[in-house]
């Protein structure tokens, strides 16, 4: 297993010798390397098991360094990055050709953030490279967020995870590009539409979508259990008749005709009926988004490791962090 801890200074050692290590941030834990040195980056895909169409997100101390990878053309860079960064915010900007194409899977932009998180600006500060990193989960799973999630997957094939205890935001980045004067959102997230459009206006938010893999955090199956995830209307038969639970959902697709005692739930505020309330985990009791965000894979994965046979959840309200939420919850209950 890897070596937990917070010596920023072995991790630079590490880093410097190209290899890769987990790394805290305020969104997800993220498996770094070198991003200007293409044999690192390559063993991201490879301990990642991603495929090399994915592009990587770059990660920087200081918007002054951004200036080495990305060209800025537009005002509202400045904006965003003056009011969100360091934060849970992700811009794809036209790349300089010093970003090797292995980065950004030969596309024109590169996506580039500054996390905040005080051990990794600290590690930051102290490379004189900016780090590559995706989640560090499997491709497809759960994203990590705590230093144990990351050993726990991924700790046979990386030397160090650095210790920066739990991640406040929980979910990922919000990430923003421009095409002309519109400003899109392409992935939902940690930093809500809400806060985008009251610094730089109207966005145009991009669905996810299967059939155009290469744009940002498209894949329609992501996020996910092992176990099935299924999403329900709270109010439908599942709150009134206990015979009929295991018949939730599509039966069919489920396959599972079973007994409560092997269902679990995630929900928001409120437990359901009928299944028993040490397999139910409330993201929020209060009905707080950020709460709700920074428990929702912790949960997913903690009831994705008992021996709960399928797993209910249920949407949020369509509004501020409700909306990156619903869109992990929708990912993770779509099987490819
Ligand atoms: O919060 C986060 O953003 C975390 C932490 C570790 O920083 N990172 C993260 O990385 O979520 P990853 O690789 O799991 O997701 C990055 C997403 C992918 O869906 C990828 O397709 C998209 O960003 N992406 C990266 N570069 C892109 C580019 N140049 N154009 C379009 N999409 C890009
Ligand atoms: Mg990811």
């Amino acid at each position: 297993m890897a070596l937990i801890s917070t010596d920023t200074e072995l991790a630079v050692k590490l880093l410097n010798d190209g290899e890769v290590i987990g790394i805290p941030t305020e969104t997800v834990y993220g498996l770094a390397g070198n991003a200007l040195n293409t044999d690192a980056v390559a063993s991201i895909f490879e301990v990642k098991n991603r495929p090399t169409f994915d592009p990587l997100i770059i990660h920087t101390h200081s918007i002054e360094q951004f200036e080495n990878y990305v060209e800025i053309t537009d005002d509202r860079v400045y904006t965003l990055a003056e009011k969100f960064m360091p934060g849970p915010l992700t811009l794809l900007l036209p790349r300089k050709t010093i970003i090797p194409d292995l980065v950004t899977s030969g596309l024109d932009t590169v996506a580039i953030r500054i996390p905040q998180h005080p051990l990794t600006l600290k590690l930051l500060r102290q490379l004189d490279f900016p780090l590559a990193a995706p989640s560090a989960n499997p491709f497809g799973y759960i994203s990590p967020t705590s230093a144990q999630h990351v050993n726990h997957q991924l700790g046979e094939q990386i030397n160090l995870i650095l210790d920066g205890g739990e991640c406040q935001v929980g979910i990922e980045s919000t990430i923003v590009g421009f095409d002309g004067s519109e400003t899109i959102v392409y992935r939902k997230g940690g930093l809500s539409i809400e806060d985008i459009e009251s610094a730089v206006g109207k966005v145009k938010v991009i669905e996810h979508s299967s059939s155009n893999p290469l744009a940002p955090g498209m894949l329609k199956s992501h996020y996910a259990p092992r176990k099935t995830l299924i999403l329900i209307d709270i109010g439908s038969e599942i709150a009134q008749d206990a015979n009929r639970i295991g018949y939730i959902g599509d039966a069919n697709r489920i396959g599972y005709i079973g007994d409560a005692n092997r269902i679990g739930y995630i929900g928001f505020q409120n437990y359901i009926p009928n299944i028993p309330k040490e397999n139910q985990l409330l993201l929020s009791p209060t009905g707080d988004f950020k709460e709700a965000a920074k428990n929702l894979f912790a949960y997913m994965r903690q009831l994705d490791n008992t021996d709960v046979d399928i797993i209910y959840t249920t949407l949020l309200p369509e509004k501020d962090l409700g909306r990156a939420i619903n869109d992990r919850i929708r990912r993770a209950t779509v099987k490819a």
